[in-house]
Formats: structure tokens, sequence, C-alpha cells
């Protein structure tokens, strides 16, 4: 049911089409809360979507937890939304033992757990069960491949055998010697019959070395072609959205470059603290774990120039040279733009919250950042001049990701009488989750006899527009992955690029243990020098915009 407009607020109406990066769509503006004829989709993405061709998906790491709570709810839902090739299998490798139904039967009792839709349709789960199939192994086991490679012969000599997705839900650390083992079997080829593709999970890499070492190791068997690199932002619906919202709107088009935009705030904020994951997070921080991968796929979408089609290699080559466009940060230059922080004892949201040298298997000396602040300068005709704020951290007031692109403002002549240096700049909010959808900021006359000015907000929701249902980010990437379209997925060189971003950043920090105005309590909106790093240019952080 639509939800009527926010008593006081102007509402506008941003219809969209399902989103597809592959297909054009567009994005027309309604000031109206009915659907006009002029406003049907201009494509439908899903309509027109090939079917994918038949074929295998194996799953490495089938007992875990990335299976349980994502890849099965998503495999059993593009299957339900008929999105599925007409034929599949699905292969669960892990080393614990168990039978195909045992396996069926923990898969469905976490399809109770975390699908999207609740019940489960018993029909869909039948047959998707009946596709389902275990095989138990070690990875590090020849034999165990071999013993795959039976498995598979025996769906039958055509494309269950030849056309092949490798999910490899597992250690990094483990990824070289699956990728040698599938090719020792037969089962993974460079040219050959069919296609077989690899999905990677983050962390890619802890550094710029390991980075490269790993996609040395992962097209040793394979071509760049072929490895899928997964970053769970770039299958979310709005983050999709970006590029079709900048480049099929002419009026933000023209905006969108140093003559109009004072700076860009980048906010990923999350309420929890780092819980039970204390020793995966002492290795990782919230540079490596946040910043490397989210936010720069979020910045570099935002900035990117326009590609010359929607195909994957366009798309990719203009993330990669905004990428690159990034101006280098020196050691010296680290001080000044980066700031990092920890939380200590404090409450979220009226709970209590150890500090994070008191978590489970973190070091009571830790120095590893839980909120990172970054201040970028995009070196391009575009950009140059514009800051790009960026921050992430645990322990924030409010679970939210956003994008503020704060416009100049106008000259102080006319209203300085009414609000002194004060008038509020217009500013576009992209609202990555929650809450998802686009606000604009823009100053309004108070109704009245004086004259009065204040801001105001147009909402765009997408629960209004189009109701609730929104793809999980790993639905549209199994999707694509099994099509083949790469746009989605992350190309080498981004990743190493990002790499490179984040080594030298961890270079200015190398030796420096946290300062007293880096450490912030749990429940507040971070350290007091993140507050620093925007004033020296007269800015301040927006909280995150909560929509009621
Ligand atoms: N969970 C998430 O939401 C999430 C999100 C993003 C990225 N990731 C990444 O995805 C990967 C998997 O995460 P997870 O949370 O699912 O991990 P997990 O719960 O620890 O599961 C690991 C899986 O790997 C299997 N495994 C480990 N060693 C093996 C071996 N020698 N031979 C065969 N199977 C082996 C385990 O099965 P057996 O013990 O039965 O062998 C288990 O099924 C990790 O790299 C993680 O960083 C996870």
């Amino acid at each position: 049911m639509r939800k009527k407009p926010v008593t006081g607020e102007y509402f506008l109406i941003f219809r969209a089409t399902a989103l597809n990066l592959s297909a054009a769509c567009a994005i027309v503006l309604a000031m109206v809360d009915t659907q006009h004829p002029d406003e049907a989709p201009c494509s439908n993405a899903g309509a027109e979507r090939k079917a994918p061709e038949p074929c295998t998906i194996v799953i490495f790491g089938a007992s875990g937890d990335l299976t349980a709570r994502k890849l099965i709810p998503a495999l059993y839902h593009l299957c339900k939304d008929k999105m599925m090739p007409p034929t599949f299998r699905i292969v669960g490798f892990a080393r614990r033992e168990k039978t195909d139904e045992s396996w069926r039967q923990e898969l469905r009792a976490a399809l109770d757990q975390f699908s999207r839709s609740k019940p489960v349709d018993e029909t869909v789960w039948k047959d998707f069960a009946a596709n389902v199939f275990y095989c138990r192994g070690d990875l590090a086991d020849a034999a165990a491949y071999n013993k795959l490679e039976e498995m598979l012969t025996s769906f039958g000599s055509g494309p269950l055998r030849e056309n092949l997705l490798f999910y490899l839900a597992t250690q990094p650390s483990q990824f070289g010697q699956v990728v040698e083992e599938l090719h020792r079997a037969s089962l993974l080829h460079k040219d050959g019959v069919g296609w077989q593709r690899i999905v990677v999970e983050k962390p890619f890499g802890h550094d710029l070395a390991s980075a490269h070492a790993l996609n040395n190791e992962l097209t040793r068997y394979a071509h760049e072609s072929q490895v899928c690199r997964i970053d769970h932002y770039l299958g979310k619906e709005t983050v999709a959205n970006i590029l079709m919202f900048r480049f099929s709107n002419s009026i933000f088009e023209k905006l969108w470059n140093r003559n109009s935009v004072d700076h860009v705030q980048i906010t990923i904020s999350e309420t929890l603290g780092v819980g039970e994951r204390g020793g995966y997070y002492e290795e990782a921080g919230a540079l490596r774990d946040m910043a490397q991968n989210h936010m720069l796929q979020v910045l570099s979408l935002i900035a990117m120039e326009p590609p010359v089609s929607l195909e994957a290699e366009s798309v990719r080559d203009e993330k990669v040279k905004l990428l690159k466009s990034i101006r280098p940060l020196a050691p010296a230059d680290v001080a000044k733009q980066v700031v990092r922080g920890q939380y200590f004892a404090g409450a979220v949201n009226g709970q209590p919250r150890p500090g994070y040298r008191q978590e489970t298997k973190v070091k009571t000396d830790s120095n590893v950042e839980t909120y990172v602040a970054i201040k970028l300068f995009i070196d391009n005709w575009r950009w140059s001049g514009v800051p790009f704020y960026l921050r992430t951290g645990k322990n924030l007031p409010m679970s939210a990701s956003e994008v503020r692109i704060q416009f100049r403002p106008t000259p102080n002549v006319l209203f300085a009488a009414q609000c002194g240096n004060h008038l509020d700049a217009n500013a576009l909010t992209l609202r990555l989750q929650p809450n998802e959808g686009i606000s604009l900021r823009f100053n309004g006359k108070v109704p009245g006899m004086s004259l009065g000015v204040r801001p105001v907000r147009m909402h765009f929701s997408y629960d209004a527009e189009f109701g609730a249902y929104t793809p999980e980010a790993y639905e549209r990437l199994l999707l694509e992955a099994i099509a083949g379209d790469a746009t989605l997925f992350i190309r080498r060189d981004e990743v190493e690029t990002a790499w490179q971003i984040v080594d030298s950043i961890r270079a200015g920090w190398q030796g420096k243990a946290l300062t007293n105005r880096e450490f912030y309590a749990a429940g507040t909106w971070g350290p007091i020098a993140a507050d620093d790093l925007l004033a020296q240019l007269g800015h301040a952080w927006h909280e995150p915009l909560v929509i009621k």
C-alpha cells in the first residue's frame, strides 16, 4: 500500500524501472502520486532478460554461514521468481558429513529463518530441493575434486557438466588451491566447451601485494573475465540506481561538477560493535573492512564520468579511471586528511556496549580503528578542488548508508537580512539504506506576511513508489554471475587501485598510536578529530536522514 506524503513536506515521486545495469532504464519525474500513462517504464529489464543457460552452481563452504544466510535464500528466490535457468543443479562442497537429504533439511531450516518472504512456498521449495546435492570433501584433497567431477558428470554430458559456476565461500587463503584442483580435475578451463566462472567473496587480500598475488592465483587457470569479485554493495538496488539517476536525469547531470557541488559526504554507519568478530577485526579494521571496498565503490559510482555504454567494460573502465584520479596521499597528507577512531565503552540507543579493547579476541592495547573518516580530492576536470568526505564506523547511533551532495550556496545578497550567513545550501541525499530513496533539500518561503525562508525537502521513497519488494543484493549478484554480466563485479585493476589508496593510508599510520582525540564513546558519531577534519574547510558532518 502506498504511504501518504509526509505532512508539511513537498513530496516528489521519481519513477524508475527495475534496475538492471545492462538494460536501458528511465527515471521520470512526476509531482503526483498516481501513475500517468507517460510514466510507464521505457524498458522492463526483467521481461527483456534472456533466460540464463542451464548450469550447475558449486558452492565451496556449503556448511558455512554465508551459504545458509545469503546464498541459498537468494537462489531459492531466483527460482521462485522464475529467474533461474530452465534446468540447474546446486552442489554443496564441505568437509562435514552430510547426505543430500540431510543438507536439504538444513537448508530448509535456514530458509525458514532467513528467507525475505515467509512462509516458504512449498511447491517452489520441492522443485528447488530436488536440484540440490551435497559432495563431502576437503579442499586440500585432490580425490575430493575427482568425486565432484563424477557427480557433475552424472548430471549428463551437456550444459549441467560444462557450464559451471564455482562459488568460493571459503577463506581467501584457500582460493588458489581450489582453482588449481578444479583445473586438474578438468572442471575449469580458460578456453573450451561451455563456460566456467569463479565467484569470490571479500576480503579480497589485505593489501595490494596480497591482492595482486590472489589475482595471479585466480587467473592462472581462468581468464579475468571468468572471475567475479563480489562486493555485495554493488548488488543493492539503491547503489545500482546511482548510475541510472545520474545519467538519465539532465537536471542533475548538469549540476554534477565543481561549478555546482561544494562537497560530498559518504556515510556508512553501523550500530553494531565488533561483537564476536574481534579476531577478524584485529586483522582488518574499518579501513580494510569498509573503505577499501564499499566506500570506494560508492565513491566511484558517484563521481565517475559517463561510460560510453552500459556494457560491463565501459562502466568498469570509468570506475578505474576515477579511482586513479584520486590524489595520492603521502604520509604527511594522511595526518591532515585521514582520521581514525576507536570506540570506548558507552551505550547505543540505550544498550550498554563494552569498549573495543574489552571485546573478545581483541588486544587490550589494540590500535585497530573501528572508525575512519577520509577527505579525498579527485584531480580531474570535473571535480578539481571539491572535497569528498568518507566516513564509516561501528557503534555509531544509527545504521545507515547515504551520500549527500552538498551544493554551493547562493550569493549572500538577497536574504542577508533574514538569514545572515545561514541561508541553507541545497543538498541532494541518496539514501542507500534504510529508507531507500532520494531527498532534495531546498529553501521555501514560510507562509505568511513575513519573508521567512526555511529549508524543506522533497522525498522519493522506494517503498512508497514500488512497494516493499526489493531483491536481496545476492539475488542480483548470483543472477549476473550465472548470466555472465560482469558489470556488478570488481575488475582486477579496480581492486588493486583501491588497495593502493588504502595502503598509502596505512603507511601514514605506521607506528603511530591512537591519540586522545581519536577515541569516541560507543553511541556517538565518532571522534572529535573527525569534526576537526571537516571544520578545516568550514564544513560539518550531516547526520543521515531519518524518513518517518
Ligand atoms: N558470512 C557472511 O555474511 C560473509 C559476508 C561476506 C564475506 N564472507 C566471506 O565468505 C567466506 C565464507 O564465510 P562464512 O561466514 O560462510 O564462513 P564459515 O561459516 O566459517 O564457513 C566456512 C566454510 O568453509 C568450509 N571449509 C573450511 N575449510 C575447509 C576445507 N579444508 N575443506 C572443505 N571445506 C572447508 C566449512 O565447512 P566444513 O567445516 O564442513 O568443512 C564451511 O562450510 C569467508 O571468506 C568470509 O570472509 C562472509
